[in-house]
């Protein structure tokens, strides 16, 4: 390669050196932009053709040749160069092959700089818009699957130790309300995302008449980045949108997580379906959660992820540096390992089968009742902290005799309070007590339902 076969061999007298070329090349990684590098440079040509700096056939010969190489490479056809760095000189190259001279003024009034900060941006305003309709599509399958379980009754822990009976029904809409935060979360930052860098150029600005107002509205973004220097040099976007990730898949991972305690031997709680499982090559009886486990597995990577980015701009003089290049196998990775996520969840979320029965009776283990006997007590005038203690000697009697609350007679709960009576037997059944949690966010079946039918027409 002679130093005049880059762009940017002018000033050269010697061509790079063979490996340093490829170290600092990045279009093995960021010819995934490819779409969005063509829809800013038609949007940037169509501008300059506005202000008089291109003519209307030199901008639409450069829109043509752009369509053509688009076309190409989406049909497999293009040929992507090393020796050419990164998408954009690649795309920006084949459009001068092709259509001439012409080609060659595309770059006008603009920078590598300007143009990836935007391509990110555009590239990322896409695939947020996209995770989003997954995290929705599971959030769907949470409620319907909450609404058929509204009633079913399973234990709810505190320390993993049995503590109070919930509603399945209600344990998956706490799901639901941490995926509507995260949910919030990437609208929040698609916000700052959705702003153009396109005009900054190198660092500066441009000596040309641009209209970047113009340019912002056919790209569809919500406004221009205010200052150049900040414009081509910050990713803090792809840092909130990681932070975002990473959040999110640390919810991800918590569901997994039950789910996988869930499905064992020891619970019993929940089937999952054999397709979305695996077996071991060596153990005959094996079946194992594999798909929650890896998503618990993969939250590590979108989390280092995060770290990675924060890394990587904290020490950045302004403008642009080439650390900034480092940006996108990142945040690429991220997006890819939450979308894949996400998908994984809302198509195994709808094929879960819950089992009833054991939930029920690991629900009737644990004393799951025995606040509702304090507060029984409570309510028929004794103090709190009395009822507490004289629960508490219930209990020891239960585990002594291995038996549940609800199952002793009148006689025997009378043995720890004379104010017992047996209208006990309705706050401590499993159903007494869940519905006895009558409140908004709280775990009865008919809230439950209630809360399905708000959270559809928040989703609407
Ligand atoms: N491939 C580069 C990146 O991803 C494009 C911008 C390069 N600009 C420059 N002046 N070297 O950041």
């Amino acid at each position: 390669m002679t130093p005049s076969s880059t762009m940017w061999g002018g000033r050269f007298s010697e061509a790079t050196d063979a490996f340093v070329a490829e170290f600092t090349a990045s279009v093995t990684f960021d010819k995934r932009l490819y779409q969005h590098d063509i829809q800013g440079s038609c949007a940037h040509a169509t501008m300059l053709a506005k202000v008089g700096v291109l003519t209307a056939a030199e901008r639409d010969a450069i829109i043509d040749g752009l369509a053509a190489i688009q076309a190409d490479i989406e049909a497999g056809r293009f040929d992507w160069r090393v020796d050419l760095e990164d998408v954009h000189m690649n795309i920006e190259a084949r459009l001068t092959d092709r259509i001439g001279i012409t080609g060659k003024k595309l770059h006008t009034g603009r920078s590598r700089n300007d143009q990836v900060a935007t391509d990110i941006r555009l590239y990322l305003r896409d695939e947020i818009d996209k995770t989003r309709l997954i995290l929705q599509r599971l959030q769907q399958g949470l409620l319907d699957l909450a609404e058929r379980e509204a009633a079913t009754i399973m234990p709810g822990f505190t320390h993993l130790q049995t503590a109070q009976p919930v509603t399945f029904g209600h344990h998956l809409l706490a799901w639901f309300e941490m995926l509507v935060r995260d949910d919030e979360r990437l609208a929040d930052c698609r916000k700052r995302v959705n702003r153009m860098p396109l005009g900054s150029a190198a660092l500066a600005g441009t000596t040309y008449p641009i209209d970047r107002a113009y340019t912002a509205e056919l790209l569809g973004f919500e406004a221009v980045c205010e200052n150049s220097l900040d414009a081509v040099s910050d990713r803090d976007f792809a840092i909130e949108f990681c932070s975002a990730a990473a959040i999110a898949m640390m919810h991800l991972s918590r569901m997994s997580e039950e789910l996988i305690l869930w499905n064992s031997q020891q619970f019993k709680f929940v089937d999952i379906p054999d397709r979305f499982c695996t077996g071991s090559s060596i153990m005959p009886q094996k079946k194992n959660p594999d798909v929650p486990e890896l998503v618990r597995g993969k939250t590590g990577r979108v989390n280092g992820h995060l770290m990675c980015l924060l890394t990587l701009m904290k020490g950045q003089p302004l403008a642009y540096n080439k650390d900034n290049q480092e940006d996108k196998e990142p945040l690429f990775d991220a997006l890819d390992t939450l979308q894949a996520c996400l998908r994984a969840f809302a198509d195994m979320v709808p094929a879960l089968q819950p089992r009833r029965e054991e939930m029920r009776s690991a629900a009737l283990r644990g004393f799951a009742t025995a606040t509702d006997l304090a507060d029984y007590l409570v309510k028929k005038g004794t103090a709190f902290r009395d009822a507490h203690e004289i629960v508490g000697k219930a209990v020891a009697y239960g585990v002594q005799t291995n038996q549940d609350l609800s199952v002793m007679t009148l006689a025997e709960l009378q043995q720890f309070s004379d104010t017992i009576a047996d209208d006990v037997f309705a706050v401590l059944t499993l159903e007494g007590s869940v519905n006895a949690r009558n409140h908004i966010g709280g775990t009865a079946p008919n809230q439950v339902l209630a809360a399905v039918q708000r959270a559809r027409q928040r989703i609407a």
